[in-house]
């Protein structure tokens, strides 16, 4: 069944459109807006456009223009006309084949869709830490002393809670094991805390920007979003608490430590003060330190949740570890975990035990872990920012004290269009309004800081290309469409 969209509802999703007018024409401009919505995933696939005359009226365009628009879409595959269902986007997605695939005979021919996309620039995220399969190796040792038992635990392995407990004790928070939840990976954390609040029509606070699926989380939940600013250079923090004593939401969620996609933290003094005004206003707020451990070379300061019994944490391995790894966790009060450890029954029954063991002896070892993966980080963030500032002297870097993005400010170049452009080029990147609520930061890119060294120089080659493109109004050719459903992490 294809999702409606009113012409309304379609203009707000379009933003400010004609500014990623590429080759000087109205529609074009329009063709790229909805093709760049479709491939980041703002508009689903199967979503059913306006008729042509009602959206040309509620932009004020003409009708031309909307035909016009429809037809480029419909040329280059992504639109379909569907006989009583009028147009309908499709993105022919076919899943790329990673190398390991390829290299493990999973698949036969990765063909030319996998060569046209040669840098996934869509992830912040690293690939896995040496001490990985050894790991996973230990691992197995131990696992069959847990096959006797069913391996179905929604809490999770004591030994594991002990670890992520001692995790937060390390860190200046006490915590007993029975105040974590083992979860597959932060998401998952964030999906059970949000759902378990009762969230339809009430308000959550957010920053804008923000990590895109907590955005998707929250409006699938049918919350209403507010949302105080945050930049390079830290969040504003009279906003949040201003917000906070205006709206009493009953959840905000904030990354505290290293915020995605900005780097910004919050400093101590403020994280006081915005668990003190939570408090106040009855809020739960989510600290997603799932970025936290990734200090390159800002010094520590103190977890939100040491502030107060309203803050719950959700964290995972997937940065220091691996994504691949899915395991994370849930640390707040018992009854809270208790009341979310009923209601994650409907929706899985426990993290995998080889997975949790893995982790437990990850997390024994945490500091050489983080470690490995701060150096690894240091020197990409470092040959980044200085073959961006060399390349594109025009262009804002930020600070990017830990984490793994990099919000780059593009001056008068738009973001969507050099997106599209990318494409082109072979780079998959995430143009900035996707971190935004309402079309923002169109001036804005996410760098993520995860790619090798000795690519950096090839990747900021295509870059420059793209740029050349933008600049010189050449349209974007079509490429493979394969990564545009994979997760904005
Ligand atoms: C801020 C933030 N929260 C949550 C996640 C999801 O993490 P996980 O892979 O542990 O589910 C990510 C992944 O990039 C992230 O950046």
């Amino acid at each position: 069944m294809s999702l409606v969209y009113s012409a309304q509802r379609l203009a707000r999703e379009l933003g400010p459109w004609r500014s990623t007018d590429s080759a000087g024409t109205a529609y074009r401009a329009l063709a790229d807006r909805i093709r760049l919505l479709l491939l980041d995933g703002r508009l689903p696939s199967g979503t059913r456009l306006p008729a042509e005359r009602e959206l040309a009226s509620t932009l004020s365009v003409s009708r031309t223009t909307v035909a016009g628009a429809y037809a480029t879409l419909r040329a280059g595959g992504y639109l379909t006309s569907v006989r009583g269902s009028g147009s309908v986007l499709s993105l022919q997605c076919t899943t790329t084949p990673t190398r390991a695939d390829t290299a493990a005979g999973l698949t036969e021919d990765a063909g030319p869709a996998h060569e046209a996309q040669r840098w996934d620039l869509t992830q912040s995220a690293p690939p896995a830490y040496a001490g990985l399969a050894a790991a996973y190796r230990q691992a197995l040792e131990v696992l069959p002393g847990y096959m006797p038992e069913a391996g179905l635990d929604l809490g999770g392995l004591p030994a594991l809670r002990e670890a992520v407990a001692r995790h937060f004790e390390e860190r200046g928070v006490p915590t007993a094991p029975d105040q974590v939840m083992i979860t597959l990976g932060a998401q998952h954390g964030l999906r059970l805390v949000a759902q378990h609040i009762h969230l339809p029509g009430g308000r959550v606070l957010l920053e804008q920007p923000t990590y895109p699926h907590a955005i998707d989380t929250f409006r699938s939940l049918k919350a209403r979003l507010i949302a105080a600013p945050v930049d390079v250079h830290g969040t504003d923090v009279e906003a949040v608490v201003g917000l906070l004593r205006a709206h009493r939401p009953p959840l905000a969620y904030l990354m505290p430590d290293f915020q995605n996609p900005t780097g910004s933290s919050l400093d101590d003094e403020d994280r006081a003060r915005i668990a003190l005004a939570a408090r106040s206003a009855g809020t739960v707020v989510i600290a997603d330190e799932t970025t936290a451990m990734l200090d390159l070379d800002r010094g520590p300061r103190t977890p939100l949740a040491a502030h107060g019994e309203n803050v719950v944490t959700i964290g995972s391995l997937s940065k220091t570890a691996w994504g691949g790894v899915r395991v994370g966790w849930i640390r707040g009060r018992r009854d809270l975990l208790e009341s979310i450890r009923l209601q994650r029954r409907s929706i899985d029954l426990g993290t995998p035990i080889l997975e949790q063991l893995t982790a437990t002896v990850l997390l024994h070892d945490e500091r050489t872990m983080v470690d490995a993966r701060l150096t690894q980080l240091r020197a990409q963030r470092d040959a980044m920012l200085t073959g961006l500032a060399a390349r594109f002297p025009g262009w804002t870097l930020p600070p990017a004290p830990g984490g793994l993005s990099l919000w780059v400010g593009l001056g008068d170049l738009s973001s969507s269009a050099l997106t599209l452009a990318a494409r082109a080029e072979g780079i998959t990147l995430v143009p900035g309004p996707r971190f935004g609520l309402d079309g923002a930061f169109e001036r804005f890119i996410r760098v993520p800081a995860v790619v090798p060294v000795p690519e950096i120089e090839p990747v900021l080659t295509a870059l420059a290309a793209a740029v050349r493109r933008v600049e010189e109004g050449s349209p974007a050719r079509r490429r493979s469409a394969a990564s545009a459903l994979a997760p904005v992490v």
